[in-house]
């Protein structure tokens, strides 16, 4: 099956043609219209994605050497993320359904970067914990098969992702802040200052917004050539913070369900110091960790080619009357 992935939940723009999970193209254009806002407009990244959806598609035809006609199926995000920038991609997506005669099917963003896996690896296969980690979640996932999902942790407040960009602005960086951070601390001591591990060993729902009031006040207390000097070192310290926090909490809750595996998404998943700990503790835990390559990490349409090739392939698609669902969560049947 030669399926079409078209993604638009954020400020990307990006659509991607896959066979049997194996990506044939993967194109993104990604926004830089936002920098100097610190944040996504989205007003702006909506109009952004009408002019560049058309483009956008035919690049990964092309690239893919293939044509609407030999497309099995379209697959589109239509859920969780921003209203305007969601409609955006799943009208023109039924715009294509209706033209070309061949099915579609709206897909849960989340379940995207689950599906990941499913491309650096066909085999990767369920049971499996899930640690997805994006702009907008923070969840730990058991995943019992593809499609039936139990939610096990949340954050009650900060995605982490978010907790990124928010410090990485304190810290005068550009948005998006997570890249920022990561380079920059890998310059820096992380045992420099002391930041809070909140609900540390307690249970795996996460809370990040504290770890965020405290860089703020550690800042506050600084004269600003000490937060210059130290910059990478106030960076690594935070990171360190919430690594070590999502990497005692995936364990745990691992151990806690008996299982030997843990698959990693969203992208924070790009984090390096991440990546790092999480594995080395699971190598000595005898806990294998799994992270999609960096290219599969953020959005993408190649990950949303997969979801929809998983359900097309099954005869599942999507009325054209569909909506969007901006608050989606993974494992919540969307309405039809
Ligand atoms: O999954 P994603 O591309 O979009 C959402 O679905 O939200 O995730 C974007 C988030 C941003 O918060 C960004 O700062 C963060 O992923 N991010 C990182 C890194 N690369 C991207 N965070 C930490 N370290 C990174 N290397
Ligand atoms: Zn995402």
């Amino acid at each position: 099956m030669r399926i079409l992935g078209i993604e638009t939940s954020c400020d990307e723009t990006a659509a991607s043609v896959i066979e049997e999970y194996k990506i044939l193209s993967n194109i993104i254009s990604s926004q830089i219209v936002h920098k100097k806002y610190g944040g996504i407009v989205p007003e702006f990244a909506s109009r952004e994605q009408i002019g560049a959806i058309v483009p956008i598609v035919e690049a990964a035809l092309v690239g893919a050497e293939t044509s609407l006609n030999d497309i099995d199926g379209i697959a589109v995000t239509c859920g969780p993320g921003l209203a305007g920038s969601l409609l955006t991609g799943l009208n023109f997506a039924k715009g294509l359904s209706l033209a070309s005669e061949k099915n579609y099917i709206a897909v849960n963003h989340l379940e995207g970067h689950l599906f990941a896996h499913k491309l650096s690896n066909p085999e990767f296969n369920p049971p499996f914990l899930f640690l997805l980690i994006s702009g907008g979640h923070t969840q730990l996932i058991h995943v019992m098969n593809w499609g039936e999902y139990k939610i096990i942790g949340a954050t009650l407040d900060d995605a982490a992702g978010e907790a990124f960009d928010k410090v990485a602005k304190m810290l005068g960086m550009e948005y998006p802040g997570g890249p920022e951070i990561d380079a920059s601390a890998k310059e820096g001591d992380p045992e420099f200052v002391k930041f809070p591990r909140a609900l540390f060993g307690k249970g795996y729902d996460f809370s990040f917004s504290g770890l965020k009031t405290s860089v703020l006040y550690y800042l506050k207390k600084q004269e600003g050539s000490a937060v210059k000097k130290h910059l990478e070192d106030i960076a690594a310290s935070f990171q360190k913070a919430v690594v070590d926090v999502l990497t005692d909490k995936s364990i745990d809750a691992a151990n806690h369900l008996n299982l030997n595996r843990i698959a990693v998404g969203g992208g924070v998943s790009a984090n390096s110091a991440l990546r790092a700990e999480l594995s080395a503790k699971g190598d000595s835990e005898g806990i294998e960790v799994v992270f999609p390559p960096l290219s599969l990490t953020t959005d993408n349409g190649a990950m949303i080619a997969a979801v929809g090739t998983f359900y097309l392939e099954r005869g599942i698609f999507s009325p054209l009357g569909m909506n969007v669902y901006p608050n989606l969560e993974i494992g919540e049947v969307i309405p039809q």
